[in-house]
């Protein structure tokens, strides 16, 4: 697969610097601000979210942009110690906080790599990828899309989720305080809620699924190369 950059000149670069400085300033209180924004509902919901990876005892995953790694154990229980989860996060001071709980939990399988999404290279193809709450992070979500499924072996599978504004009537009075408490996390909050991955997502894997929770407000898109 061809990856060509078509991002101008600049503009990765200022994207990828507020990332560093917005998620270094947050990273130690990240966690906290997810259970009190979810409503003590996202262990829920990265179980649900991870059970349509169909993950197996001792496969591969790659978890693209883990941050504090909220994912994992969500990822760990379904495959295994025999099975191998690497995460992937452009901001060390995030990854700082999922080393912690890779060390309280004594896992032994997981690997941190730090980087930027659109310089993705792995060793080995991987059995899945999951990517949470990230992708209109991205200078790219297109090609970070491209590189994500390059990294994929023949069969894996890929699952994106994030949030977006709501579409029915009620968007109309609480997208307003969506953006609120969204514009501090983000670079761009045009950029992040003006992405639709899951049309990239069908194009590079021809058929995929689709689906929303909280009325409208997460969406999961997933499939298999
Ligand atoms: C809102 S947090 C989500 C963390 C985690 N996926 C979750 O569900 O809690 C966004 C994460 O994306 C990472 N990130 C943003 N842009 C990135 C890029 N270009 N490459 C890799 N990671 C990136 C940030 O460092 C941050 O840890």
């Amino acid at each position: 697969m061809v990856i060509e950059n078509r991002e101008p000149p600049g503009r990765a670069e200022w994207i990828l610097g507020k990332i560093q400085k917005i998620y270094s300033q947050r990273a130690a209180s990240y966690n906290q601000h997810v259970r009190w924004l979810s409503l003590g509902l996202q262990r829920k919901l990265r179980q649900y979210i991870t059970a349509k990876l169909d993950l197996q005892p001792g496969q591969t995953v790659l978890e693209v942009a883990c941050g504090t790694g909220l994912n994992f154990s969500a990822i760990q229980a379904a495959i295994g110690p025999e099975g191998r989860l690497i995460g992937f996060d452009y901001t060390p001071a995030m990854l700082d906080q999922a080393k912690k709980q890779i060390e309280h939990q004594g896992w032994q399988n997981v690997s941190l790599m730090q980087g930027d999404v659109l310089q993705l290279q792995l060793a080995e193809p991987v059995d899945a990828i999951l990517c949470t709450f990230a992708i209109g992070l991205f200078p790219s979500p297109r090609r970070a899309l491209e590189r994500m499924v390059a990294a994929l072996r023949p069969g894996g599978r890929i699952l994106i989720a994030d949030c977006k504004l709501f579409e029915r009537w009620y968007g109309f009075g609480v997208n307003p305080v969506l953006k609120y408490l969204t514009r501090p996390w983000v670079p761009s909050i045009e950029g992040y809620f003006g992405v639709q991955p899951w049309s990239d997502l069908q194009e590079l894997l021809g058929e995929t699924r689709y689906e929303e929770q909280f009325g409208g407000l997460v969406y999961l898109a997933w499939g298999e190369i």
